[in-house]
């Protein structure tokens, strides 16, 4: 194997142009398994160590592990050069760090979340807690505690969403009336926002899910100048200070008296507009004095105690502030309408 430097001359040389035209890690890897792998060049030439004699075969073995020393270091010498590359490469690249961000998409709060919240303040401010309930109910606190009657309308699976024959979503808020007086002594004051499902065609007044605010005052010689006072508060606070508010006679099973709530028409102040479809009045819930039975039903005494409750459509209310005539704006979500009524 006298050619055995000859050979080694070659193949360094061999690497050394394939290392020039190799551009990443891996072609520096591949190059490696080719020249100094297993099955590689040099081992392919190391195997023909046994044609020799006895006596050249250590000195022929010294120059094949020099050569590949040397080969290791072309290879290491190449890696050096790619990794200073890609560096020179990214310091090359200019980062402007006082380019103006682009404007980051923050969303808007839901107009009814919006609403709820102004109307949870102004209750809080007058000492009401506030607290929410479970949109599963039973018979029981939907109706029965409610002193509706078993015939009643709601009751009818065409009307309401049953998921078992005595659990419902609830039809309104005032559930939460009887939970709290049972959980809670009088004097009590708190109101209820939350979620009502009803089963109606969707259309621009209705949804098969709106929101509602119970509100529920009971102590000794609550009387309804003080729902008024409340209500006439509220509606300043929602609409403006002109706001006033009036009571219709109307009928619920759970309040006696009772009536249906309108405030002054914040479109017209009063005079009569296409909101208002003329009356001047906008109406906004129903409200009363609670009904003996239901006091009675919670273990409260309906002879020295008296209260008041209400319960206001949120919808309702968002729409005539915002000027809205499409309850399904609240629900489409599309977010350039929303943030329009921020
Ligand atoms: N729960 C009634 C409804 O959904 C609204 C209501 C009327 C609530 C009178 C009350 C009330 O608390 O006193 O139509």
């Amino acid at each position: 194997m006298t050619d055995l430097d000859q050979l080694l001359r070659d193949l360094a040389s061999r690497l050394a142009g394939a290392l020039a035209v190799a551009g990443d890690p891996a072609a520096l890897d591949e190059l490696r398994t080719a020249y100094l792998g297993r099955s590689g060049e040099v081992t392919a030439i190391r195997r023909r160590i046994g044609e020799l004699p006895h006596a050249e075969r250590p000195a022929a073995g010294k120059t094949i592990n020099d050569a590949v020393a040397a080969m290791e270091a072309q290879i290491a010498e190449a890696t050096g050069g790619i990794e200073m590359r890609a560096l020179a490469g990214a310091l090359d690249e200019t980062i402007d760090v006082t380019f103006p961000a682009p404007p980051a998409r923050i969303g808007t709060r839901h107009p009814i979340r919006r609403t709820i919240d102004a109307i949870a303040r102004y209750f809080e401010r007058h000492g009401f807690a506030v607290v929410l309930g479970p949109e599963l109910e039973t018979d029981y606190y939907n109706f029965d505690a409610l002193n509706i009657p078993a015939d009643h309308p709601a009751r009818e699976g065409l009307d309401s969403f049953y998921v078992r024959p005595d659990l419902l979503l609830r039809t309104h808020t005032s559930p939460m009336q009887i939970r709290s007086m049972q959980t809670h002594q009088a004097p009590i004051a708190l109101i209820v926002p939350g979620k009502a499902y009803r089963r109606d065609a969707v259309d621009a007044r209705h949804s098969y899910m709106f929101h509602q605010t119970e509100g529920l005052l009971v102590g000794d010689g609550i009387h309804l100048g003080h729902l008024k006072g409340m209500l006439t508060g509220l509606a300043r606070e929602l609409f403006g200070r002109e706001q006033a508010v009036r009571f219709r006679p109307s009928f619920f099973p759970f309040t006696e008296p009772s009536a249906e709530v309108d405030t002054t028409c914040p479109g017209c102040g009063g005079t009569g507009c296409k909101t208002c479809g003329g009356s001047g009045w906008i109406e906004i819930g129903g409200c009363g004095m609670v009904h003996p039975h239901v006091l009675e039903e919670v273990g409260y005494d309906a002879q020295t105690l008296s209260g008041w409750a209400f319960g206001i459509g949120i919808e309702r209310v968002a729409m005539v502030i915002h000027g809205i005539d499409d309850i399904r704006v609240f629900f489409d979500n599309d977010p350039a309408t929303l943030a329009a009524l921020a």
